[in-house]
């Protein structure tokens, strides 16, 4: 079924990017506004888009045309956020701090998380979450009146220790961080933990119209 995004509402294209662009990871944002004031709240358009440099990207709305998500306005003030991922056993913390609460109420307080400082930045991490990437802003591509994209460069990322099987060699146990993904509709999600591998195949493995590997 064809549906022309040119003459559905905004709120139907909206529902059909959710339900198929899936699953999506999560990230737990933490700001401070110039007054030192904390904020924090997750964001599922979200991902890394280079290694060199490291980039994140989050696309963030408004709560009503003229106001951007505290988050936006803050990393737009200060420059500077930390993205924590967020594990299943965080789940649930995460989704009190998505609560569209008044400016003055705590979300890390309301969700008892803990945060501890970071190195770079002045926003503090959640020590709850197994990943954290302390960033500072890149750019923010205005997406109309509603959105913008935040593209932010990663200047450091704290892994729980036990998550670390080679630090010289920086790998990190992944199916061990229990990550979750957002899905469709409104309170889905999956988790990570359904897996399979495939290796890439070497171009000389691949003889061209056969439609086979053929191994050496
Ligand atoms: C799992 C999850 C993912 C979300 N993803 C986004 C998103 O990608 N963009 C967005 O604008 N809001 C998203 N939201 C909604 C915001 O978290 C919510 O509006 C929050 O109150 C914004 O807080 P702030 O004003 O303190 O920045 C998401 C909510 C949840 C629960």
């Amino acid at each position: 079924m064809l549906f022309d995004f040119a003459t559905i509402a905004a709120r139907e294209r909206y529902k059909l990017m959710v339900s198929t662009i899936v699953p999506r990871p999560i990230a737990w944002i933490v700001t401070q506004d110039l007054q030192g004031v904390l904020n924090t709240a997750p964001f599922s358009f979200f991902n890394g888009f280079a290694g060199e440099p490291p980039v994140v990207g989050i696309g963030i709305g408004s709560h009503e045309p003229g106001r951007p998500k505290d988050t936006r306005r803050n990393i737009r003030e200060t420059g500077q956020f930390v993205v924590n991922l967020v594990s299943e056993e965080v789940a649930e913390r995460m989704n009190i701090t998505a609560i569209e609460f008044e400016r003055e109420v705590s979300e890390p307080r309301e969700a008892e998380l803990t945060l501890v400082p970071s190195v770079h930045v002045k926003p503090p991490r959640i020590a709850e979450s197994p990943v954290s990437m302390e960033c500072e802003l890149m750019q923010i591509v205005e997406l109309g009146k509603e959105s913008g994209l935040v593209l932010g460069r990663i200047l450091a990322m704290h892994v729980q220790d036990d998550m670390v099987l080679d630090p010289v060699k920086h790998h990190i146990d992944t199916p061990g961080l229990q990550l979750i993904g957002r899905m469709h509709g409104a309170g889905w999600y999956a988790r990570t933990s359904d897996l399979f591998k495939m290796d890439r195949i070497p171009r000389a493995e691949w003889k061209p119209g056969s439609g086979k590997i053929e191994r050496k």
